[in-house]
């Protein structure tokens, strides 16, 4: 299943190291362990160090513009991980709705962030009903899940009723492969077997992880009436 011609992440490697602890936990409790024992070990964030201040210094500054051009009332986030860039990003005239598998970082992000405009809700984005929302931000989650729960997640959003789906792709790559949920790979989602049209809009990331074999990580942006499904 798992194939790589490239340097491994801090994510592959930490994964590696725990594949048979967390192989035995279902989606939920996989990730509540790997958040719980913060596996993917950064200084700044227990989402990653995808989810620095640093490594989210361009990012922030054109998603803001981006929910902009796209008319956003309300914006889903989902996975909202801990927030911790999210809450340095400015979204002006936006309701916010962050949801996360994980219990304990969703009861936290309320407690600490929580407000009029700003809410969090626990769920799991391959099976549960969605927010009613414009935008779905779907940042860093399905290069963390098999293909089996991409088509899920994938089938969710467009059930959702949402207009976009913005979310991570590694454009052109045409190399994907199958893990197991909670490792990590480089998605291209225009490639085979998801195979998505053309985005609409793209903010290239400015990855510096891996030495810059990631530097082509960028956020797309697609209407949800474009997306595949499985059966196409
Ligand atoms: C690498 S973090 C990214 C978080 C955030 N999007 C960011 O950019 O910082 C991945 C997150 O996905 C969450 N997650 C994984 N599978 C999920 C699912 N099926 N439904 C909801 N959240 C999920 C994990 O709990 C974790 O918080």
């Amino acid at each position: 299943m798992e194939r790589r011609s490239r340097p491994q992440t801090s994510a592959e490697a930490q994964f590696a190291q725990r594949d048979a602890e967390l192989s035995a936990l279902d989606l939920a409790d996989r990730f509540s362990r790997i958040y719980e024992t913060n596996m993917w070990s950064d200084a700044q964030s227990r989402s990653g160090p995808g989810s620095s201040l640093d490594a989210t210094a361009h990012l922030r500054e054109a998603l803001s513009r981006m929910i902009g051009t796209l008319d956003t009332r309300v914006l889903l986030d989902v996975p909202c991980g801990d927030f911790a860039w999210m809450a340095a990003t400015p979204l002006e005239n936006v309701s916010y709705i962050g949801a996360d598998i994980v219990t304990a970082l969703v009861a936290e992000n309320q407690r600490c962030f929580g407000n009029a405009r700003r809410r969090f809700v626990h769920l799991d984005l391959t099976r549960d009903p969605l927010p009613e929302a414009d935008v779905v931000l779907c940042r860093d989650c399905l290069v963390h899940l098999s293909y089996a729960n991409v088509w899920a997640a994938i089938a969710n959003i467009r059930r959702s009723g949402a207009r976009y789906l913005m979310t991570t792709s590694f454009p052109k790559r045409a190399d994907n492969y199958d893990i197991v949920d909670g490792n990590w790979r480089p998605l291209d989602l225009q490639a085979p077997p998801f195979s998505f049209p053309e985005p609409v809009a793209s903010i290239p990331e400015h990855c510096r992880e891996g030495g810059g074999a990631y530097a082509d990580k960028s956020l797309l942006v697609w209407r949800a009436n474009d997306l595949p499904s499985e059966m196409d």
